[in-house]
Parts: structure tokens; sequence; C-alpha cells
């Protein structure tokens, strides 16, 4: 079936829901705010105009924001209201189970049978969630990073029964607000999350083996494997790299710390193939041809001059931890 979505509920007006509000209201998407009582929606809804207000004199926001904010978000009576009105509802509520079940089950049972319903969960697997909906293949994981209003990734995750309908729908409908999505499959702390933790649990092991502080890995990663990482995926950092390259890497630190640095499978399968990157014409990520491969390394070039400009023109991050280079 196809979905057409022009008007959204934010239910939960708190800090990711609020955020999430002002994006697709300054998108030009009608959006509607609904909380706990009447009370809080209107005291969050003052709050967001206002801060947009804000953000656009701070030169965070194009002109305009916020005009289109104050013209496109409205707050809502009740969470039955919103849910009522909306072609897509977001449900960010507190990270509670019990809490997120019920005012699921409140938002199913108030809209229409075809209204697109997304959670905000960063942590709870959609299909677990899934029960507390009517007609679940509308419904879906639609995970934003915090900021919002600033943040361009979106992390959607389909439930086993979610229909590809509606997926595309809410792929076009984040695209559209300037959101760059990608769908992953559902697995606990979801895909950025679980990447994010393997990475922190190496840095917290770094620092408890007496390695470097805290402070020189903030300082490295935020100058080189986070510097590139801000415009280059991984996956295409290997291939420039040489996937050859790493998978002796990889013995190297399987040798030193065993099994959970070995060389991952499909790695070494890609080796064996002489998929050795973009050296070889073909990598992790596909073919690359000549073209391909000068304008990648054209992107890269400039892509890490700019980081470095935007770096010194921001400064070093306030905080104990922007000034260090031991
Ligand atoms: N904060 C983050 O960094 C972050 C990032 C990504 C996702 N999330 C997820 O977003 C969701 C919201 O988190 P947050 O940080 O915005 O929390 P928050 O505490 O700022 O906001 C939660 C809002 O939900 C409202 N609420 C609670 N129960 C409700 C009910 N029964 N009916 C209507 N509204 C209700 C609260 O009044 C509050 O306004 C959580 O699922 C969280 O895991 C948070």
């Amino acid at each position: 079936m196809p979905y057409s979505i022009t008007t959204i509920a934010v239910i939960g007006s708190g800090y990711m829901g609020g955020g999430i509000a002002q994006v697709f209201a300054r998108a030009g998407f009608s959006v509607l705010i609904a909380d706990q009582s009447a009370e809080v929606a209107a005291k969050a809804h003052h709050r967001l105009v206002e801060e947009a207000q804000q953000f656009e004199d701070r030169g965070l926001f194009p002109d305009g924001s916020a005009a289109a904010i104050t013209q496109n978000l409205s707050a809502a009576e009740s969470v039955e209201d919103a849910a009522a009105t909306a072609d897509l509802v977001i449900e960010a509520v507190f990270e509670d189970v019990d809490v997120k079940t019920a005012v699921l089950q409140q938002i199913s049972a108030a809209a229409r049978a075809e209204t697109i319903i997304g959670t905000n969960t960063s942590t709870m697997s959609v299909n677990t969630l899934k029960p507390a909906v009517s007609h679940p293949e509308r419904f879906m994981n639609i995970h934003f990073f915090n900021p919002a209003p600033f943040i361009p990734g979106a992390e959607l995750v389909a439930s086993d029964e979610t229909s590809d309908a509606v997926v595309a729908a809410v792929v076009d409908v984040l695209t559209r607000a300037g959101k760059r999505p990608a769908v992953v499959g559902d697995t606990p702390g979801m895909v950025v999350n679980r990447i994010q933790y393997a990475m922190l649990s190496e840095a917290f092991r770094v620092v408890e083996e007496g390695v470097a502080s805290k402070e020189a890995i903030d300082t490295l990663i935020r100058n080189s494997l986070g510097f590139r990482l801000g415009l280059v995926g991984p996956f295409s950092i290997v291939d420039q790299a040489g996937v050859d390259i790493y998978a002796s890497c990889y013995g190297i630190l399987e040798e030193a710390f065993g099994e959970r640095m070995a060389a991952p499978e499909s790695l070494l399968a890609a080796v064996a193939d002489g998929s050795h990157g973009t050296k070889a014409g073909r990598g992790l990520l596909g073919s690359y041809d000549e073209d391909a491969l000068s304008a990648i390394r054209e992107y890269r070039d400039r892509a890490y001059v700019q980081m470095a400009s935007l770096q010194d023109e921001l400064g070093t991050p306030p905080g104990p931890s922007g000034t260090t280079t031991d």
C-alpha cells in the first residue's frame, strides 16, 4: 500500500521527542507533540519554539527554521488526539518496557489502521515491543541519535512482520526531513551501539592496562580514527588500505589478545578470493575501476583537509579531554 505522510505525531515531548518534532516541523511536515498531559505537551511546545529561535540566532538552524517550526508544530490535548490525526506516529517516551508497551497500545488503539507507528527505543528489540501494536506490519524502530536536530543518521529496524512498504515510506519521510537513514536487522543494542560498545570496551581495557590515559585516547581517536570515520566508513577504509593488510594485522592482534581479535571469517574469505581492496580493483564493498579510484582519492583528500579546517575553526572541545597531547 502506498503511504502518504504529511502529519506526524511525536509521543513523549522530552529530549529526543522534542528534537524529532523540530526536525519534521522544520522540514514542513505538520507535527503534533503529546505527553502525559496537555500541560506537559504545551510546556514542551513553548520550549521547542523558543529553542528553535535560539538555534537560528546562533546560526545552527538556517534562516526561516524557527518560523517553520512555529507554524508547523502544535501541542495535542492527549496521546489519543495526536495519534488519531497522524499518518506517522513516533513514540519517544521513557526507556521502560512497561511504559512503552502501555503507550504503544494507547497509540495503536487511537490511530487509523494504516498509520505507521515507530518507536525510538535505543535498546529494546522491535520484536519485543511488537505485541503492543495492532496491525504489526506498520510498526518498526526509528532510532534517532542525540541530539536529533543535528545528527543526520537514523537506524531503522523492521520487526519480522513489518511490511516492506512501511520501511520504504519511513526511509522516504526521513530523507525528506534531511536525515540519512540506514536499515539494519534486529540485534541487541542495535548496530551503532553494538559497534560503539565494542570500541569502548577496548578503550577501557587500554586504560585499565595502563597503556594510555583516557585523555590520550580521546585526543587520538578525535584526531585519527574518528577524524576519518566522520567522512569515510570503516569498510571503505579497509578497502582503501588493503584487505590483506588488515588480515595480517588481525593475525598479530589475535596472537597477542586471543580469539576476540581474530580476523573475521568474511575478511579472510575476501583475501582468499583476491578481493584485496581498491588496489586489486575489488574489495569488501565491490569493484573499483580507475575512475572510481581517482574519485575516491580526491574525495578522501578533500574530506580530510576540510575536516582539519573544521577542527581548527572550532578549536579543541571544551572540558578536560580537549587539550591533552600526551
Ligand atoms: N537521550 C538519548 O540520548 C537518546 C538517544 C536515542 C534514543 N533515545 C530514546 O528516546 C526515548 C526518550 O528518551 P529521552 O532521552 O527523550 O527521555 P526524556 O525523559 O527526556 O523524555 C521522555 C518523555 O516521555 C514522556 N512520557 C513518559 N511517560 C509517558 C506516557 N505514559 N505518555 C506520554 N508521554 C510520556 C515524559 O513526560 C517525557 O517528556 C527513550 O526510548 C530513549 O531510549 C534516547
